[in-house]
């Protein structure tokens, strides 16, 4: 029997690796770096499945030089901003993502990110490896309370409503801001409604992003946003890097008109060494690793190749993005 051929754009955790193996003709690009754009025209020819990370630009030319076989794309992330969905869906070629298992992961770092802007970890422990812990300081390194402050949530989705869950554990205020919520979940966890973006930045101490990035969230969090939050605002993004307006960010850092920020995801990303936000002591900043746990990750490979089987296979995903690509001819009948 011929095996279906796919192409995995990286090497992922071993769990369910061997699945793909076993029933596919399977190429990995073994690299640690994605493939280039040139690389990946040629490596897709003739595959049924593609298995993809967030570092790969998936659109139409790239669907197309797979050529007609291509039924499945599953994107190894919840987030999906780097697949032209609407090609895929053109196509008749189904997308699956990740959600879910990583929504707990993602709000512990993005708490950690909270309390280590709050309390000025980072800033600490470069303080002690520069040989400056010379003695107690009563007024050296002062953070804010995390305690009793009020946090809004952008975005009240899965990983939202469990950041809410953290920060109630330290008696903070919560609000939240998103026109799309209607699940009640949010009401569970005693989180108040603003009507407005607005209200939300004017009115809360922390600011946590839980968007998608999308034509509408590109850069939410822009000039004029940053004029309404409070001079003492801390920013948190563990969402997508283009949510904030970069240049933006490092004006009102740079001139006080907040207080800090901890970025999981930046624009550029990965951000240069040499950018002008690196220069900055209340910018905090880690390599996208809101998922980066030894179970997460794992539990991430197993459903993105689930979703690569069921496709190749001619079913559709558990975890289907785009389900009106089912409505394609090739789907039917
Ligand atoms: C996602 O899944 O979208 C995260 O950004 C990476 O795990």
């Amino acid at each position: 029997m011929i095996k279906p051929k796919v192409f995995v754009t990286r090497i992922i955790p071993e769990k369910g690796i061997k699945e793909v193996m076993d029933s596919c003709e399977t190429e990995i690009w073994p690299d640690e770096f994605p493939p280039s754009r040139e690389i990946l025209l040629k490596k897709v020819r003739g595959v049924k499945g593609i298995l993809c990370l967030l570092t790969d630009k998936i659109d139409g030319p790239i669907m197309d030089a797979a050529g007609p076989d291509l039924k499945v794309i599953s994107n190894y992330a919840v987030g999906f901003d780097n697949i032209d969905i609407k090609d895929a869906t053109d196509r008749g070629i189904l997308v699956g993502n990740t959600p879910g298992v990583l929504t707990e992961t993602t709000a512990d770092l993005s708490f950690a990110l909270l309390m280590a802007a709050a309390r000025r970890i980072g800033e600490g422990i470069d303080h002690i490896r520069a040989g400056n812990w010379k003695t107690f300081k009563p007024m050296e390194l002062l953070g804010r309370d995390v305690h009793h402050a009020t946090l809004g949530i952008i975005g009240m989705g899965r990983i939202g409503i469990e950041v809410a869950r953290r920060a109630k554990g330290f008696d903070m205020e919560i609000l939240y801001y998103d026109p799309a919520v209607g699940s009640g979940k949010e009401q569970n966890i005693g989180a108040g409604k603003c009507a407005t973006i607005n209200e939300l930045l004017q009115r809360s101490d922390f600011i946590s992003l839980h968007v998608p990035l999308t034509a509408e969230t590109y850069h939410m969090i822009n000039a004029s946003a940053f004029e309404r939050m409070k001079e003492t605002a801390v920013l948190i993004n563990t969402s997508r890097g283009p949510v904030v307006d970069s240049d933006a960010l490092y004006d009102a850092l740079y001139h006080g008109k907040i207080s800090c920020a901890a970025l999981d995801v930046t624009d550029p990303e990965p951000i240069p060494n040499d950018h002008k936000l690196m220069g900055l002591s209340n910018c905090l900043i880690v390599p996208h690793m809101g998922s980066a746990t030894i179970g997460t990750r794992g539990r991430m490979a197993l459903m993105a190749v689930n979703n690569l089987l069921a496709g190749v296979k001619g079913e559709s995903p558990e975890h289907l993005v785009n389900p009106e690509a089912l409505d394609h001819p090739r789907w039917k009948g």
